[in-house]
């Protein structure tokens, strides 16, 4: 290289008019005016617009005329001031220019396989990923990955002044539960044997505590074979955090105020804590959900006492088989074809159908108010108990009603909030809604495996008050954990861990798990419990989801630097790929095979 760089783009400003410097970076766009050749040409940090005007030496006209687009090269020139009118306000190089004297080419380039300078959201996410380096090279394409940058630092920064200390764990592991399917890894060394990778360092952080490390932190990579959607990824970065002598306060505490600091220092926006709190039973009567999104209200009633006396057989044949009707209000008045696409929005869900009643205040009867096909089933005292349910009413509104088993109403209902709200626009933008989800269940049943399954993980706490429930009735037994809600997404979770051995044999027992299992499963666990572990507990963020909803982002693949399709592929590298047979049988993963080949 003869043209070593002096500056990035983002340092030369108007106070360099008149000096010279040399930039380094990637061609943008060429315009090409005759006499006089224009390359817009940018580095990590910006753009600078370079111009080659004739009279400069015929060779390097000649050699910037050869240059196209993305060829990478350095310029020495002079900063000048741009001529009146061709200034270009939506950069911040945009009132000045570098005349160059000299141009080295570093690097040729193919045309890349779509335009650099434009918005690719049009672009096929296929292309984009297969091409990740090109997409991130593109203007604005290194945007989030410099602010994730930030965040990080920005949290490492908060926990280490209170006192965390940042420790790694191992990838090449046991399995640690958290409800997906791991990751294996074959033992060369051990045939038939395998590694795990963790689906979170759980485990381990509890180790942690019990060797005295106090308050503890990583950001580290998990790994979970699992269905995938836009806010999952088969690997993924959790901030984990542990902390020892503490409650569920404790913890709540110190994340609120790690949160405050972090949206404070990234994006400039003042949190208000302590942040809300719901029960999960709450949570799952007003909202349907446990990650409701608080932005907005429409709240879920439950309608099933209102419609106890109903002659509409529909809602009297599921209250008759135990079900239940709820439904919500929403303030606005919808055509047929669209209550029509609810209706089967409801029903894609796994609804039978939804009932709709259409509501006008200022008609001139109170029985004109109400339209809808089944309103006719409806005594007007069940419809003025809903407009006293829900007084004062806008002039116009709809009521949705969703009569099923409880597994059916909520989720259908929840989604259909949500649907609603970004249809007649009620979600407030750039509003950050968090809410920490309580009180979870510490079990709930599996139908398929026919046995209780923990709803946390099996480390977690059962509230003290329901310890003798475990016995009686587990399914009735809360525990001490806690999730954060962000918007409506889960952001994390976390709980108090159990630090007696005897209270997590009994979990194990309970979640059907033997103890010859939970020896070779957790044995080391259940040992070290044994050596005077602390109380503790703790949380993990999914900081990709963090990440993403700090920046507006709709799935989590754009802030994850090489992120995996939806079938888990890497398409830049073709992962997975197949392997030699020699790999294969080093592996002992064919040892029949083997056996007969020697
Ligand atoms: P949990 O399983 O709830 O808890 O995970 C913590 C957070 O990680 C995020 N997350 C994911 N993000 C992207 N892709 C995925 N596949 C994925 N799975 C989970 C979520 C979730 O809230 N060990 C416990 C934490 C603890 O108890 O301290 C744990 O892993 O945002
Ligand atoms: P049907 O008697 O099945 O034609 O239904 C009459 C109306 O009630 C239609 O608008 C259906 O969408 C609605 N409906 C049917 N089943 C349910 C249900 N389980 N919950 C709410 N509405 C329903």
């Amino acid at each position: 290289m003869k043209l070593k760089r002096t500056h990035y783009i983002g340092e030369i400003d108007n106070t360099f008019i008149g000096k010279e410097v040399i930039v380094s970076g990637w061609v943008l766009r060429r315009r090409d005016h005759g006499g006089v050749i224009f390359l817009d040409v940018r580095d990590r940090t910006d753009l600078l617009q370079v111009v080659f005007e004739e009279g400069i030496d015929p060779e390097i006209y000649d050699l910037a005329d050869s240059i196209r687009i993305e060829y990478v090269i350095s310029v020495k020139g002079v900063i000048r001031r741009r001529p009146p009118g061709m200034e270009n306000p939506k950069i911040s190089t945009g009132e000045i220019e570098l005349v160059a004297r000299e141009v080295e080419i570093l690097n040729t380039s193919k045309t890349p396989p779509f335009p650099m300078d434009e918005d690719l959201s049009e672009i096929s996410e296929a292309i984009r990923l297969k091409y990740r380096y090109l997409e991130m090279r593109a203007l604005e394409g290194l945007k989030s990955f410099i602010f994730r940058h930030k965040v990080n630092q920005i949290i490492r920064e908060f926990l280490n002044n209170k006192g965390f200390l940042e420790i790694e764990t191992p990838f090449l592991t046991k399995s640690t539960p958290e409800g997906a399917r791991d990751y294996l890894v074959p033992s060369r060394l051990y045939p038939g044997k395998f590694y795990a990778l963790p689906q979170s360092p759980q485990l381990f952080k509890q180790i942690l505590m019990i060797a005295g490390v106090d308050k503890y932190y990583q950001i580290v990579r998990c790994f979970r074979d699992e269905d995938l959607r836009a806010d999952r990824q088969p690997e993924f970065t959790q901030l984990d955090i542990e902390m020892s002598f503490v409650e569920e306060s404790d913890i709540m505490t110190v994340i609120e105020e790690l949160l405050v600091y972090l949206f404070e220092k990234a994006l400039n926006i003042t949190l208000e804590t302590p942040f809300p709190k719901l029960s999960y039973e709450t949570a799952l009567k007003e909202y349907g959900t446990d990650r409701p999104d608080i932005r907005f209200d429409m709240k879920l009633k439950d309608f099933s006492l209102l419609f106890k006396e109903t002659s509409f057989k529909v809602f009297r044949d599921v209250l008759d088989s135990g079900g239940i009707i709820k439904g919500f209000k929403a303030p606005a008045n919808f055509s047929r074809k669209e209550l029509e696409d609810l209706t089967k929005f409801a029903q894609e869900l796994g609804a039978k159908g939804l009932a709709w009643i259409k509501y006008d205040k200022n008609a001139s009867s109170f029985e004109e108010k109400w339209s809808s096909p089944i309103v006719k089933f409806f005594e007007s005292s069940i419809l003025g108990k809903i407009e006293e349910i829900f007084n004062p009413l806008e002039d116009f509104a709809t009521f949705f009603f969703v009569a099923d088993k409880e597994e059916v109403v909520n989720p259908v209902l929840a989604e259909l909030r949500i649907h609603l709200a970004k249809k007649i626009n009620l979600i407030p933008e750039n509003k950050f809604s968090f809410v920490w989800i309580t009180d979870f269940p510490l079990f709930e049943w599996d139908e398929e495996e026919n046995r209780l399954v923990s709803v946390h993980h099996p480390f977690t706490h059962p509230k003290e008050e329901d310890i003798p429930l475990l016995d009686i009735d587990p399914l009735k037994v809360k525990s001490k954990a806690y999730d954060i809600v962000l918007n409506g997404i889960e952001i994390g979770g976390g709980s108090i861990r159990i630090h007696k051995r005897e209270l997590q044999e009994k979990i194990f027992k309970l979640l059907n798990i033997s103890s010859e299992e939970a020896q070779e499963k957790f044995g080391f666990l259940l040992t070290a419990l044994e050596y005077g572990a602390p109380p503790h507990g703790g949380i993990a963020f999914g900081l990709d989801r963090l990440i993403m909803l700090m920046l507006g982002k709709k799935s989590i693949r754009e802030v994850i630097p090489f992120p995996k399709t939806q079938r888990a592929q890497c398409l830049l590298t073709g992962a997975p790929s197949e392997v030699k047979i020699e790999q294969i049988l080093e592996l002992h993963l064919l040892p029949g095979w083997k056996k007969s080949k020697t």
